[in-house]
């Protein structure tokens, strides 16, 4: 397979991963990569299609069928689920909600894990995700492990959502980022850990701008 440079980012939700990977991929010229958006696609298409989690047979055909891209169009990323734009339906309440369980089946993780190294074959990327360091590419030359506490992952992710005109308590926030943090810790397969060579970066106390300048500078030091 040929690998180019792959700069893995994992971390739990509302960390930042998102946000500060793609300031580093423009800065540095890197493929942008959001491995949580084919989770997503995943998840909208059983959600669609009314798949049941434990019907593995029609899992199987829905995973042979199933054609998601990631593409860069002018100023921002979208994702296309058969040719559909879904990249604002896969943010949606309903698929936050459903995702853990789906990112839970053994066959879909294999199946993204796959699709996730044909993407970067060949380029040189930054990808981010849970399982990126550990999983997807155990050899990376660069791993970053990206963390904040609960309290302040909430935080940022109510600005957010305000800023979008989404309601959603701090509570109810709180309550979900610790749910989900759990589900993807205590996962049976590829569970979210920081690999023993990814460098550690507490952001809780950081700026946006700081933390993307101390993970370009990693990367331009190797
Ligand atoms: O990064 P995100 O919040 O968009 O990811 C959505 C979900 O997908 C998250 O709850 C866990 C799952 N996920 C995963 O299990 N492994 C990855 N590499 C990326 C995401």
């Amino acid at each position: 397979m040929g690998v180019g440079m792959v700069v893995a980012v994992d971390g739990p939700a509302g960390s930042g991963k998102g946000t500060i990977t793609k300031l580093v991929a423009q800065k540095l010229g890197l493929v942008y990569i959001d491995t949580g958006a084919l989770y997503r696609c995943i998840t909208l298409y059983m959600i669609r299609n009314k798949i049941d989690l434990k019907d593995i047979d029609k899992i199987q055909k829905m995973l042979e069928n199933i054609n998601i891209e990631l593409k860069k169009e002018e100023d921002s990323d979208k994702v296309y689920l058969n040719g559909e734009d879904v990249s604002i339906k896969i943010r949606e309440k309903e698929v936050n909600e459903f995702i853990p369980q789906v990112s839970n089946i053994v066959e879909i993780r294999e199946n993204i894990t796959n699709l996730s190294r044909k993407i970067a074959e060949g380029k040189e990327v930054i990808m981010e995700g849970r399982d990126i360091g550990t999983n997807v590419f155990p050899n990376a030359k660069i791993k970053i492990y990206l963390d904040a506490t609960p309290e302040e992952r909430a935080n940022r992710r109510l600005k957010q959502n305000e800023q979008e005109g989404i309601e959603i308590s701090y509570e109810d926030i709180l309550e979900n980022i610790k749910f989900r943090d759990n589900n993807d810790k205590t996962r049976k397969i590829a569970p979210l850990k920081q690999a023993e060579d990814a460098i550690y970066i507490d952001s809780t106390n950081m700026t946006i701008e700081e933390v993307t300048e101390r993970i370009v500078k990693i990367i331009k030091e190797k």
